[in-house]
């Protein structure tokens, strides 16, 4: 992606690429949508893809892959032991991190899981950033607990600070003051940091926090499942960097760390995962578990296909014309967004536009999950899916009251290189539409509730007859337009 200047002045972000395989999608009437939300339990993860427009649920598995992933694909080594593809795909991994000690694992968070049944043992510590949804289960799963020690400006919703996800020194040399090292399992920093908007972790800060591990002999762990627009903001925001090689920059930050793993759903825009480890015998700690949990050694739960458009996906990473989509999609839906009055998160993040349900919906308590409910509403009025990152997402206290997020929003995902910018300008006049009316908007209550990650598959119904009124709305302002 670029961006160029119009002859009227303005600056419009412009594909740098052509499509060439294309799928159709539905947009249905409102009055269809409105069912499709009834019938998926106010829940957007349950709603059926076919009753999608755009779907900005998530960037995971979805994002388009090259020509050259696609034909890479053909060249597959379909072998249980010694695959061709595995040996293609760890040189990759050397090439782009420095290190050859690789774990296949079908996703990111079986990494997750190998890594806390490693690491992590009862009443243990693991300090991060902030945490990710399966990070954290996968860590509690196992009796440990997870502290997040973003500094507190990171938390809120509009600044200037250019890098929201770099870990507070002060707070990690003061945790491990008083935890001592022996209660922490690890320290965690993920890239581009999910659930406070697709924040970024400058190179200054990764370097310090590996320093400050390396002297107390904790093992610092690095989730690179965002990496790539990380790596376009160290790039475009560090000035250090901004005339150095992408390569370059990912090396140094893997030789910081002593565990890189990643969702290769994201990261190399394929579908699998995987971990780099750079201690010998913690490697072989961790090697013995991805046969039981995974597959061999050589593919690890993925197919080899995946694994062969991986390989190119992550060289393809080290473009910044490649990687630059997402980040310069998001901001200019953000900048449409602001200019307009809605409330998102600021900088514009990696990942997706972040809206601020709590100032978008101020009007709905937070135990009725004013993200969730923007997000039904958004669908309602749209046919855009997108994803609750607030309350809902959290799991409910052991006495069984609701964990209040620090932060409710609706994320807009943008899947790599799958929309156009005509699509960005939809989104935004839709949600302008839904602002004008947000107070139609009610909240969601729970009426089937999983006790584990319970935003997948559980099912809300909404307070009141909302959905139904803004209906109504929709229809006397759009007429007969979908
Ligand atoms: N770490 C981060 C930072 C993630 O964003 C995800 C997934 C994972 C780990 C787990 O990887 O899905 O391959 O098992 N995030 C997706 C999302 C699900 O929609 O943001 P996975």
């Amino acid at each position: 992606m670029s961006k160029v200047k119009l002859l009227s002045g303005e600056q419009i972000p412009l594909e740098m690429h052509k499509i060439r395989m294309v799928q159709k999608v539905n947009l249905l009437p409102v009055e269809e949508r409105i069912e499709s939300m009834k019938e998926a339990g106010f829940n957007t993860f349950l709603l059926k893809n076919r009753n999608v427009y755009l779907d900005m649920l998530t960037d995971s598995g979805v994002n388009a892959m090259s020509e050259n992933q696609y034909a890479a694909m053909m060249q597959a080594d379909d072998s249980y032991a010694g695959s061709e593809t595995y040996y293609r795909l760890q040189e990759v991994l050397k090439d782009i991190f420095g290190l050859d000690q690789f774990l296949p694992a079908h996703q990111g968070r079986a990494c997750e899981n190998i890594i806390a049944e490693t690491l992590v043992t009862p009443g243990s510590t693991a300090i991060m950033n902030y945490h990710f949804t399966t990070t954290k289960a996968h860590i509690k799963r196992r009796g440990g607990t997870v502290e997040e020690i973003v500094p507190d400006s990171s938390l809120e919703i509009n600044s200037d600070v250019p890098f929201k996800g770099d870990i507070d020194i002060d707070k990690l040399n003061a945790m491990i003051a008083r935890l001592g090292k022996d209660k922490i399992c690890f320290v965690r920093i993920e890239a581009g940091t999910n659930l406070i908007g697709g924040q970024p972790v400058s190179m200054k800060n990764m370097r310090e926090v590996s320093k400050i591990c390396r002297k107390a002999g904790i093992p610092l762990v690095y989730d690179a499942s965002l990496l790539s627009d990380n790596l376009y903001f160290i790039k475009t925001r560090e000035a250090e960097f901004a005339d150095v090689d992408l390569k370059e920059i990912s090396r140094e930050i893997a030789a910081l760390m002593d565990v890189t793993y990643f969702s290769a759903r994201k990261l190399g825009s394929a579908r699998g995962g995987g971990i780099l480890v750079s201690d010998e015998a913690l490697f072989h700690k961790m090697r013995e578990l991805v046969p039981l949990f995974e597959g061999f050694l050589t593919y690890g739960g993925m197919s080899v296909r995946e694994m062969e458009a991986l390989a190119v996906g992550l060289n393809e990473t080290m473009d910044l014309e490649v990687i630059s989509q997402t980040p310069i999609f998001v901001e200019a839906l953000c900048n449409e967004l602001l200019a307009k009055g809605i409330p998102v998160v600021t900088p514009p993040g990696g990942l997706g536009c972040h809206v601020d349900a709590m100032a978008f919906c101020s009007h709905v308590p937070q135990d009725q999950y004013p993200a969730g409910a923007l997000a039904a509403a958004m669908y309602i009025a749209s046919g855009v899916r997108g994803m609750e990152r607030g309350t809902m997402s959290e799991e409910r206290g052991d006495d069984g009251v609701d964990k209040l997020a620090e932060m409710e929003l609706l994320r807009l995902a943008f899947p790599k290189r799958v929309f156009t910018y005509s699509q960005v300008k939809y989104v935004a006049d839709r949600l302008d539409w839904l602002y004008k009316n947000r107070t139609l908007i009610g909240g969601l209550k729970f009426v089937e509730e999983p006790k584990v990650l319970r935003f997948f598959f559980g099912r809300l119904e909404p307070v009141g007859d909302w959905p139904e009124k803004l209906v109504v709305a929709f229809r006397k302002d759009f007429g007969d337009s979908l």
